[in-house]
């Protein structure tokens, strides 16, 4: 867990290079930086290098939504976590878009997740059930399978040192956001179950979580035990939006050390 909440900001593939640059700019002019907030801004791949020039630093750092795991060769159309680096401190790995739109298994997530750390990348894994599998009370044993199909390649210095978001995929962009006490219990089942795999030290890595966030009920997430962050989609595609979050993040985290 982390004193310093992370707020990772998933535009999905919205915006074109110079959108994303506007956007940015006016987001920067409005948003104060708080020393208790990280803000990660995972823009499409195309906008990345332009972005990595443009932002503060200080005040923003970027993500990448999807890379291949092999570093280099004859891989047309791939863009690998060898050539992210420099450019991004996060990726994401395993979101549900890539796991349901695309086909991606537990080998391709666990790859990832070792070519992210293998390239001084911090990768997000996202982790959470279909509505289906809660229905069915299934939501710890999906979690548990994709821990363990996604970390299976890592150390316990690495995995504490990773980021985990639970995105339960009934609550992505539905506006069916997740009740704070529910991700209360499966953010503990996620850090018993990493604590179980990997050591007491590891289950305290980050956990955020992500699912219809908005600027209203990102408070309520925040001050969530257990709960390091939030990865909105929708929501931080727009400026006031975004913001809100931001300074919700700010409050939660107000008179604990940065
Ligand atoms: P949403 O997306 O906030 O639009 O539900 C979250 C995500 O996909 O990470």
């Amino acid at each position: 867990m982390s004193d310093k909440k992370l707020i990772v900001g998933n535009w999905k593939m919205n915006l074109t290079v110079h959108e994303a640059s506007l956007y940015v700019h006016t987001l920067e002019k409005e948003l104060t930086t708080h020393r208790n907030v990280e803000v990660v801004l995972a823009p499409g791949m195309l906008a990345l290098p332009t972005l990595a020039l443009q932002i503060d630093h200080k005040k923003f750092k970027l993500a990448a939504q999807n890379f291949y795991w092999r570093d280099e060769g004859a891989f047309t159309g791939e863009v690998s976590a060898h050539q992210l680096h420099g450019l991004v401190k996060y990726a994401l790995v395993g979101h549900s878009e890539r796991r349901h739109v695309f086909h991606e298994g537990d080998k391709d997530i666990r790859a990832k997740m070792q070519a992210a750390v293998r390239n001084g990348i911090t990768p997000i894994l996202c982790v959470g059930e279909t509505a289906h599998e809660r229905s069915e009370n299934e939501t710890d044993a999906v979690l548990h399978d994709q821990l363990i199909g996604g970390l299976a390649n890592l150390t316990s210095e690495e995995v504490e040192a990773i980021v985990i978001a639970y995105e339960p995929v009934w609550a992505i962009g539905t506006g069916n956001n997740a009740a704070p006490h529910d991700v209360e219990a499966a953010v503990a089942s996620i850090r018993r179950q990493i604590e179980h795999l990997y050591g007491k030290k590891a289950s305290d890595l980050r956990v955020i979580y992500g699912g219809s966030v908005s600027g209203a009920s990102a408070g309520s997430y925040l001050r969530t035990p257990g709960v390091d962050g939030l990865l909105p989609g929708g929501a931080s595609l727009k400026k006031e939006e975004f913001t809100e979050i931001i300074e919700a993040a700010h409050k939660a985290g107000k008179g604990k050390k940065a």
